[in-house]
């Protein structure tokens, strides 16, 4: 897919959501980029794909008063809240050495050549600065059923999506230079969607549904490497954090 045909199928998509709506704060990417982001609010930080800037939005609800969104739109609505423009996560026209902290949530994918992706995010990550991104993995049942729709039509924004595991992009990032500090995931468990719907209702009315008025992030829940591995091989999206060695 060009990005004229990715840039439309996720206009059409963003257009049908509430794009004020900021994420719960227990949402897992959330807690998950609570770890990594710089406590400084006026770190610079870029939202690499940042979709409809729901997320952005949400650290800028926070107090990030640095934050840069790009993705493939020729304009995006960010209701004033962060800079957008238009720009590939392979090419972001940003200075070397410019930003603080990067999250980049199911964007990988999209490149033909990853590689390319991780060595602009190098490029222009100050040394020292951090690196969350997540993708699908490869061997998960979430992934196999969207193949399964793909094949009869469905999933059209991951139509030529090339699946890959969590040890390809790993491999992938540490050849430009990066450091990995941690590999992980969010949602193992595979179930019908109606039931997971019913999962989710239920969880909702135990632990509540999360705030979406800009609280802090919930804490992310430490897992043995074990289960961590398993997450991150096998769970709906893996989540893997990286960083810019200070001296390279
Ligand atoms: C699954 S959405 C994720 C959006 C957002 N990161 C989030 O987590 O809500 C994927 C986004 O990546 C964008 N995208 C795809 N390829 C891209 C590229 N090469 N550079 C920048 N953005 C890209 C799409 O336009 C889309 O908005």
């Amino acid at each position: 897919m060009d990005h004229h045909e990715i840039s439309d199928i996720y206009l059409s998509r963003h257009v049908a959501r509430n794009g004020r709506l900021l994420e719960r704060s227990n949402d897992p990417r959330l807690r998950y980029i609570g770890q990594y982001i710089p406590q400084d609010k006026k770190s610079v930080i870029l939202d690499a794909g940042c979709g409809d800037g729901k997320l952005a939005m949400y650290w800028h609800q926070r107090g990030y008063e640095k934050i840069q969104g790009i993705d493939l739109f020729d304009e995006l609505n960010t209701w004033n809240t962060f800079n957008y423009r238009k720009a590939s996560i392979s090419q972001t026209g940003l200075a070397d050495n410019s930003v603080d902290f990067i999250y980049c949530l199911g964007v990988i994918l999209y490149l033909d050549d990853p590689a390319e992706g991780f060595a602009e995010l190098y490029r222009i990550l100050k040394p020292g600065g951090k690196v969350v991104f997540s993708a699908h993995t490869v061997h998960s049942p979430f992934t196999w059923e969207r193949r399964l729709n793909r094949k009869f039509g469905g999933e059209i924004h991951l139509r030529d999506v090339k699946f890959k595991s969590a040890d390809t992009y790993v491999t992938q990032s540490r050849r430009v230079g990066f450091r990995v500090l941690d590999m992980d995931g969010y949602e193992l468990l595979w179930l019908p969607r109606l039931l997971r719907r019913v999962y989710r209702k239920l969880r909702q009315s135990i632990f509540g549904s999360g705030k979406r008025d800009g609280s802090a992030p919930e804490p992310w829940r430490k897992r043995p490497s074990w289960l961590k591995w398993l997450y991150a091989t096998s769970a709906y999206h893996m989540l893997i954090a990286l960083e810019k060695p200070e001296k390279t």
